[in-house]
């Protein structure tokens, strides 16, 4: 089966063909990071702006480099939810009128649910040439996903059935990367530019707070962001009152290469605690991470380094949003569930993964 995935829910427009849940055949992502960059963030209509202009030369690409024609598309695969609504908005009203006209049956599926999937890519055409694990992740799997959007602990149980565990109850961890970034004077996305930093720096060097919550595998950052603030504005020497959009003037490259790393170490602590409190309780057979900020090494390591599971998760291209996890769950969604009528799907912007019916 091959399927045709696309994805626009953020600043990413993105389409990928996958054979059969685990060959990728081709991989296509138009990022618009450079455009919001200036901005220190994503803005909604530009987003939106951009994947009009773009989403079709993207598809055209995906199809090309697969050496697929539309004759050789079983189905399409297309993120419904969450994001920005402007942005899902044109990759849906794309995959749905192309399912139309081509007559291909039509999945939607969730964005944050398919992070996950990357990890079952285990092989590709010559062309593409990604550090691809060997083997596919077993059930029962414990994923932490941690993106830009969202933080949670999922055990799967099958392709069709999963729980979650715990999640973030305010901002996500790549939110908080970004905020933090800002905070500090690093450009945006705050991800790599803060591990970057961090590299340089002394991760003793501020004690932050690790939250604790009453479910042990809840997150919370939003006070290690504030921790974070407070401290910038007295080892600089101002009271709370200080715009925090200022701060980043007074400080020098040593205090905020100092700063990246305390706050990037208590971050991964508070990622890696709950996980390996649900691995001695659950015993998974596998464990994945997934979403942007699974990319960041030092959080690999310190999860590896505790644990004797063997880590699984996908290459730094499809931890990043793209279009290839979105056609390998598509794959797996369909041996279970029937396609829907595209002239009846909708988006949905905001809705959790404890909505998906399983
Ligand atoms: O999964 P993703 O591309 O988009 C969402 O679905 O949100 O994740 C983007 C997030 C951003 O917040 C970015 O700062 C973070 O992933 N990120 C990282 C790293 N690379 C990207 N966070 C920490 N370390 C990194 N190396
Ligand atoms: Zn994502």
């Amino acid at each position: 089966m091959r399927v045709l995935g696309i994805e626009s829910s953020c600043d990413e427009t993105a389409a990928a063909v996958v054979q059969d849940g685990s060959r990728l055949l081709s991989n296509v992502v138009h990022t618009q990071v450079d455009i919001h960059a200036k901005y220190g963030g994503v803005i909604p209509k530009v987003a939106a702006r951009s994947h009009i202009e773009t989403v079709l030369p993207v598809i055209e690409q995906a199809l090309q480099d697969s050496n697929s024609t539309w004759d050789d598309i079983d189905a399409i695969g297309i993120t419904y939810a969450p994001g920005l609504s402007g942005s899902l908005l044109v990759g849906a009203t794309t995959a749905k009128t192309i399912a139309h006209i081509k007559q291909k049956p039509l999945y939607p599926i969730h964005h944050v649910q398919a992070h996950v999937y990357a990890s079952f890519i285990t092989e590709q055409n010559d062309h593409l040439s990604l550090l691809l694990p060997s083997s596919q992740p077993k059930f029962p799997l414990l994923a932490l996903i941690v993106s830009g959007g969202h933080s949670q602990l999922v055990l799967f149980y099958s392709h069709e059935k999963f729980e979650i565990l715990g999640e973030t109850q305010d901002d996500a961890v790549g939110e908080a990367f970004d905020k933090v970034a800002k905070i500090l004077g690093l450009p945006y996305p705050g991800g790599p530019s803060v591990s970057r930093a961090a590299e340089l720096g002394d991760e003793t060097a501020y004690k932050l707070p690790i939250s604790k919550l009453d479910n042990p595998y809840n997150f919370s950052f939003s006070g290690l962001k504030t921790a974070v603030l407070r401290a910038v504005q007295k080892e600089v020497g101002v009271d709370y009152t200080f715009p925090s959009h200022e701060l980043k003037e007074l400080l020098n490259d040593v205090q905020r290469q100092n700063f990246a790393a305390s706050f990037q170490t208590t971050a991964i602590e508070t990622l890696v605690r709950p996980t390996l409190q649900a691995i001695d309780e659950y015993n998974p057979a596998s464990l994945v991470i997934a979403g942007g900020v699974a990319a960041n090494t030092k959080l690999r390591e310190a999860l590896q380094s505790r644990t004797d599971l063997e880590l699984q998760y996908p290459p730094i291209q499809l931890c990043t949003d793209n279009a290839a996890m979105i056609a390998t769950l598509t794959y797996y969604q369909a041996q279970h569930q029937p396609p829907v009528d595209p002239t009846s799907l909708d988006i949905v912007p905001s809705m959790s993964m404890s909505e998906i019916y399983n």
